[in-house]
């Protein structure tokens, strides 16, 4: 459970936790027997590196969670996707952005994981974008030898991964909203949610405003046990104030991070991220969670001021 080598999920998001997953694991309050609960898994990068034997993947966008339920059923292996990609990755070298854009509407026309995992690996910055109706959007990532021999046994690797911790764990993926994950928790379990950062992101499967935001902080309430909520602190420009405004009652942890997703220039800026916790987290119990804060807040100020 706490192998320091962060793997690297197969799927990309805008958002993905993976240079947090080290901080996350540190601070997460869990023991063997506790049941995982992941409202908001996106990529996976989280739930994958801390590994619980038990867990509760959701998210809205179905297909994640379709891609994650074909792993675990053997539907999709390392090896089929090793066949599909160079298959339809010598196609991509021949028509170029022609072909992306035929998977694609071949995608949109009937989902399916594989095509799903060829157009998040091979789109735009790895956004995982849809329009008002649900098609994805994104358009091609333009890259000689897109789908290489490398790049291909780097996705096949991850998919191992993935298959591994799937198979060894016992692990459900759900497609649902996080207001359906959070009121099935028992008070036992341990809650990680990391929606799209209010003010910031606007094109997940499912948008995010101050509505949902609102519920989040009152179903987590609601639920009783312990959870981590990752969420946005402050950039150069301006600060998140519902850290303030309604997640007073929590613990908080800042690390500095650079987005390289994204199309946005917004989105691509140092942000000092913040995880809140309703319990006291590990790290705060030493002095250089106290000098982190600290620094943030001089950070902050000298940026603004
Ligand atoms: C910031 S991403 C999660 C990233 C993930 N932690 C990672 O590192 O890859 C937020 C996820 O929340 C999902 N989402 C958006 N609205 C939701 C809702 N109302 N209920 C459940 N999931 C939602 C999105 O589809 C997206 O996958």
């Amino acid at each position: 459970m706490y192998e320091d080598k962060i793997f690297v999920p197969p799927l990309k998001i805008q958002g993905i936790k993976t240079k947090l997953v080290p901080l996350i694991k540190q601070n997460v309050a869990i023991t063997q027997n506790t049941v995982w609960i992941e409202p908001f898994m996106g990529s996976g990068v989280v739930g994958l590196n801390v590994a619980p034997t038990n867990a509760i993947f959701a998210d809205t966008n179905p297909h994640i969670i379709s891609f994650y339920n074909q792993i675990q059923e053997g539907s999709i292996t390392p090896h089929i996707v090793r066949n599909y990609l160079e298959k339809e990755g010598e196609k991509l070298s021949r028509y170029d952005d022609k072909y992306y854009l035929e998977v694609r509407e071949r995608f949109n026309d009937s989902p399916n994981s594989l095509d799903f995992l060829f157009l998040n690996r091979s789109c735009f910055n790895g956004m995982m974008r849809f329009n008002r109706n649900n098609k994805f959007n994104v358009p091609y990532g333009h890259k000689p030898e897109r789908f290489s021999k490398a790049y291909i046994t780097k996705i096949v690797n991850q998919i191992s991964f993935a298959e591994m911790k799937i198979k060894t764990n016992n692990w459900k993926f759900v497609c649902q909203s996080f207001e359906e994950t959070i009121s099935s928790a028992d008070e036992n379990a341990f809650v990680y949610c990391d929606p799209p950062y209010i003010g910031r992101h606007v094109d997940y499967y499912d948008s995010w405003d101050e509505k949902k935001e609102l519920k989040l902080c009152e179903n987590l309430k609601e639920f009783g046990g312990k959870f981590m909520v990752s969420t946005w602190d402050y950039t150069a420009y301006r600060h998140n104030e519902y850290i303030n405004a309604i997640w007073s009652f929590c613990h908080k942890i800042n690390k500095e991070h650079f987005y390289h997703l994204g199309a946005k220039e917004i989105n691509r800026n140092t942000v000092v991220e913040a995880l809140l916790m309703n319990y006291v987290p590990k790290n705060n119990c030493n002095e250089f969670a106290m000098l982190n804060q600290q620094l943030s807040l001089f950070n902050y100020n000298y940026n603004v001021g």
